[in-house]
């Protein structure tokens, strides 16, 4: 079974899923591909009607009761994709971002192309709160990728580091596949998610298709833990090293 802390599956919020019928249809192939529990993580717009902790649950629990009327095996919490900005921790404080679940794990995105030196102190702000981050796809940043030490520094911080199974197939090109290689053969991998964004192409819900590659890489072991142990863990809330 297999536990996904990224994924755009509410419908008309942001790049992800375009209508309710696309998210179902996300949950679908979630499901058959093992997933049992996915975190709709949408982008976050600040103070917007699209963002905050009720519209969220509200549209959470919409699309649970339509994967429930749908019969299908598979549940979604909430979450967000949030900007790392200097007042992150107020926006948490004020509900409008938001956690994943009712843990204290937030996932954070990163620019794409640079890695500004005022991101260590936003994310070391969150941990005196008692808030952990959890980077998404570093292996996607253009920085990280010629300066692999970045990600040491994240680690010693105490910053987890999520790379998206699609890094691994190659979708988003060598070098990002090579920083993600990089990463499991360093074992400074935290978790695995799909940050699918849609029900056909490339980017669907794909955890096993992950699962297989850090298999053949690292072993059966280090696959459940990144794919199933660690994220389960992160969606109860229960600490991870
Ligand atoms: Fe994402």
């Amino acid at each position: 079974m297999f536990y996904d802390i990224h994924c755009h599956i509410l419908p008309g919020i942001d790049d992800g899923a375009r209508d309710i019928d696309e998210s179902i249809q996300m949950a679908r192939l979630s499901a058959q591909d093992q997933i049992e529990i996915a975190v709709a993580t949408p982008h976050h717009i600040p103070r917007s009607n699209l963002s905050g902790r009720a519209e969220i649950n509200k549209m959470v629990s919409n699309i649970n009761n339509e994967i429930e009327r749908n019969q299908i095996e598979f549940t979604v919490i909430a979450g967000q994709e949030n900007k790392i900005s200097d007042d992150l921790h107020r926006t948490i404080a004020a509900e409008d971002s938001l956690l994943i679940g009712c843990s204290n794990y937030i996932l954070v995105e990163a620019p794409f192309i640079e890695f500004p030196a005022y991101i260590y102190e936003t994310l070391g702000t969150l941990l005196e709160k008692n808030i952990r981050p959890i980077l998404a796809h570093p292996e996607r940043n253009q920085l990280i990728q010629q300066d692999l030490t970045i990600l040491k520094r994240l680690k010693d911080q105490g910053i987890l580091l999520q790379v998206n199974t699609g890094s691994f197939v190659g979708h988003y090109g060598d070098k990002t596949q090579s920083a993600a290689e990089y990463m499991l053969k360093k074992g400074i991998i935290d978790v695995v998610a799909s940050d699918a964004h849609t029900s056909t192409g490339i980017r669907v819900p794909n955890m096993s298709e992950g699962f297989d590659i850090i298999e053949n890489f690292s072993g059966e072991n280090e696959a459940l833990q990144l794919t199933s142990y660690n994220p389960h863990d992160i969606i109860l809330g229960n600490r991870l090293p």
